[in-house]
């Protein structure tokens, strides 16, 4: 375990702090030694460059957007289908709001790529034979392109292509592994003999959904070799036994419902807009990659 570097606070919040550190050491974000407060597994996943879950603590307690869940309430006293996101600042969308404040769309990109660096590669080593065969991905709202980055390092033959919206790939990894595009996935998708979508669907609701798949099955139908979609997302209900994923999954359910309006799948909801997409099958992987899990869908 690492020690904490030193930090000397004002000698009159040394009662305040201790307090706090008691409840941290009493959850196991730190233990006390005699040589002083030190990490656990909890507070490195924090700091560790690898991982950096301390992006995603920054994201989703962003000051001005924390407050949204303060007006929880009043969303069930009202109709409609705002999110508590459109409610909190008038209507805007939350994909506009990462837009329009640079500072807050930079928190977003890093919380994804960090989630990224968790499991792309244990997704990898767990699902090697999901990329056999291809010759080209497009990684769709793939971000700043860290998945991507993963995936033509492990499979250099492998023709990757990030897509995204213009504002958010002017900010993509440069690299000579990988092609950058931006557009829109719900007008049209790069052809490819796979779309990858990872943690993209969960941000939207069914008829949505629907959109984004269908324009996913043009792109492989448009590419004439076969293909296939892999999703990566959560399946609620399909964890593993730790109750600590399902309550993580539970918990992504109600921020997804909070910031965006959409939702945490189980597996008939997965099966439902899959077939409404068009599609003719697909397959459900089981999850080894903490909360998430993969789908394979087929034209
Ligand atoms: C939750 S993030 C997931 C990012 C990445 N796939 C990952 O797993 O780290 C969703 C992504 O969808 C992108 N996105 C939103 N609307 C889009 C659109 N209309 N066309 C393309 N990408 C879009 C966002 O910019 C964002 O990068």
């Amino acid at each position: 375990m690492n020690l904490l570097v030193p930090y000397q606070s004002p000698p009159e919040k040394d009662s305040m702090l201790g307090r706090l550190m008691t409840l941290l050491v009493n959850k196991g974000i730190f233990v006390q030694s005699e040589a002083g407060y030190q990490l656990t597994p909890a507070s490195e996943l924090i700091l560790t460059e690898g991982s950096n879950m301390g992006a995603n603590l920054r994201f989703t307690t962003y000051a001005e957007v924390i407050k949204i869940w303060s007006r929880l309430s009043e969303v069930f006293m009202e109709s409609g289908e705002r999110s508590l996101f459109e409610k909190a600042f008038d209507g805007k969308k939350f994909w506009e709001f990462t837009k329009e404040k640079p500072e807050y769309g930079k928190l977003f990109d890093n919380a994804m790529a960090s989630l990224s660096n968790a499991v792309m590669r244990g997704l990898i080593a767990s699902y090697p034979h999901i990329f056999d065969g291809l010759n080209s991905l497009v990684d769709v709202g793939g971000g700043t392109g860290t998945a991507v980055k993963f995936i033509a390092g492990a499979f250099p033959n492998l023709k990757c292509t990030v897509f995204d919206l213009p504002h958010v790939v002017a900010k993509a990894l440069k690299s000579e592994s990988f092609d950058v595009v931006g557009g829109d996935m719900f007008e049209k998708i790069l052809p490819a003999d796979a779309i990858f979508l990872k943690n993209v669907l969960h941000d939207w609701n069914d008829e949505d959904c629907v959109q984004i798949l269908k324009r996913c099955k043009e792109a492989i139908e448009s590419n004439n070799n076969g293909g296939k979609v892999i999703v990566v997302d959560i399946i609620i209900g399909f964890e593993s036994n730790d109750p600590k994923t399902t309550e993580t999954s539970l918990l992504f359910d109600i921020t997804m419902m909070g910031l965006v309006g959409s939702k945490e799948r189980s597996k008939q909801e997965w099966h439902d807009i899959i077939i409404r997409s068009g599609y003719s099958d697909y397959k459900f992987y089981p999850v080894q990659l903490g909360i998430y899990s993969v789908i394979e869908l087929y034209p």
